[in-house]
Order: structure tokens, then C-alpha cells, then sequence
């Protein structure tokens, strides 16, 4: 199995002088999936943006496992096995669906094994990667975006609305792709997510993020976890 441990420790974070993120800490064991809400505007994409380095960490400490990633570049980040689905169009629109999806490996020869896993979750890339993953529709660039996280096998995946604007088939695929992840390759999983049945669905635990600090926490599967989410996403 593949996951890895992920902990914050205190974070603090935001832009400039302006603090966005303040002294987050929680911790995702290997294997577990974690559902992070919010309202717009609370701090959800800074958050993954801290723990992928592409925001300074003011304060506080990111640990995978034993290691320490807290200062480490982006690159570097990815590299320890972060996988990351940005909230914003992150595909090379001018590159073949296939070009995107070894975007992440370390050597070519891996991806006939790697798209082999993907074709199952993912039927509609088969027979179609020399096409430019520009002329996708939306859903399926959002899938494309998710199977190409998948293809680099991380031990943890950052996912940031995944299922913004997508219609239900689609989010069904996305959360079939990402349970058959977590079943088959223990992967960590950190949703962020506005789609509370979505999330639910996917992870064991959430937190609920307001003004960049967590407000409640609870069990994903618990008895009133979604009464309990809506009763702090509405105020
Ligand atoms: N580049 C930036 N410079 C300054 N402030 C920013 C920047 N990006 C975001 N912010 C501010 O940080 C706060 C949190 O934004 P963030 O994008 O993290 O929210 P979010 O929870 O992801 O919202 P959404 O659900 O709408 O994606 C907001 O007040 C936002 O205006
Ligand atoms: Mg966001």
C-alpha cells in the first residue's frame, strides 16, 4: 500500500501581509481520506497551496510521514508524493490527452502499466490519447486532470473542487475512480470540497474551514455529519 501520513503542525499562511490561514494543524493517516469545507473565501485553496509550497509558510511545520516538506518547492513537494488537482485549469491544452497524463512520470516506460489502472475508472480516454486535451469538455478535463494525479502514483492527493460545475454522472465516475484508488493503493486522500454529499461519500472524516481555522470536525459517517456541515456552511 501507498499512503503516507500527513501533518500539519500550526500552520499559519496567506499573501504578503495578509493572513489567510491561521494555526491549522490536523493530521491524515495513511490510507485515510480527509474532506476539507468551506465557504468560498475561507482559506481551502491557500491551505493546499501551503502544503504543496507554492505559499511561504509563516508559521508552522507539513510532515509526510517522518519527513519534514515544510520548506521544500513545489517540485520538491511533488516529488515526496503530492499529487495535485488544482481548483484552477491546470491540463496543457495543447498536448495530447496522453502527453498530460505522463506529464508526472519519472520514465515513459511506466505508462502503459500506470494507464492500464486508469482505463478502468476512466473508460473515456481509452482509444482516444492522441486527441488534444483542449477539445475535452469540461467533465472530461476534469477527469483527465484527476487520472493524471492517479498515473503518478502519489502516496497522498490534494484535490481542490473537483466536481465544481460537473453533472452527477460525472461526479459519480470521479468518486468511483477515487474509492478504487483508496481500495487498491491505500492512497492518502485530502478532498477539498463544496459537494458535502460528495465529500461524505469519499472520505472518513471533514473539517469544516471558516475565516482560515478549523470550526468543527467530525466523523464523515457519523449519525448528523451532514446536518452538522450545513449548520456551519450556512452561517
Ligand atoms: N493571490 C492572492 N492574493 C491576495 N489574497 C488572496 C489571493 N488569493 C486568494 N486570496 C484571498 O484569500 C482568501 C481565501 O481564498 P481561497 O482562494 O483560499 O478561498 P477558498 O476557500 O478556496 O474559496 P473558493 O471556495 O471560492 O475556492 C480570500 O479572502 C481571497 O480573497
Ligand atoms: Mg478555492
Amino acid at each position: 500500500m501507498n499512503g503516507a501520513t500527513l501533518q500539519l503542525d500550526r500552520i499559519t499562511s496567506g499573501y504578503r501581509a495578509s493572513v489567510v490561514i491561521r494555526d491549522v494543524s490536523f493530521k491524515v493517516a495513511a490510507g485515510e481520506a480527509l474532506a476539507l469545507l468551506g465557504k468560498n473565501g475561507m482559506g481551502k485553496t491557500t491551505l493546499l497551496k501551503t502544503i504543496m509550497g507554492y505559499l511561504p509558510k509563516k508559521q508552522g511545520s507539513v510532515q509526510v510521514n517522518d519527513g519534514d516538506i515544510t520548506r521544500l518547492s513545489p517540485h520538491r513537494v511533488a516529488h515526496a508524493g503530492i499529487a495535485y488537482a488544482a481548483q484552477e485549469k491546470a491540463l496543457f491544452t495543447e498536448l495530447s490527452i496522453r502527453d498530460n497524463l505522463r506529464m508526472g512520470l519519472e520514465k515513459d516506460s511506466l505508462f502503459d502499466e500506470r494507464f492500464a489502472d486508469i482505463e478502468t475508472v476512466f473508460p473515456v480516454f481509452n482509444a482516444r490519447l492522441k486527441q488534444y486535451a483542449g477539445t475535452l469538455s469540461g467533465g472530461e478535463q476534469k477527469m483527465l486532470l484527476v487520472a493524471r494525479a492517479l498515473m503518478m502514483r502519489p502516496s497522498i492527493i490534494l484535490l481542490d473542487e473537483i466536481t465544481e460545475g460537473l453533472q452527477p454522472s460525472v461526479i459519480e465516475r470521479i468518486a468511483a475512480a477515487l474509492l478504487h484508488e483508496r481500495q487498491v493503493h491505500g492512497t492518502t486522500l485530502l478532498i477539498v470540497e463544496q459537494n458535502v454529499p460528495f465529500a461524505l461519500k469519499v472520505a472518513d472524516r471533514y473539517l469544516v474551514l471558516k475565516q482560515g481555522e478549523i470550526e468543527e470536525q467530525g466523523d464523515a459517517n457519523a449519525a448528523g455529519a451532514t446536518e452538522s456541515i450545513f449548520n456551519h456552511l450556512r452561517v
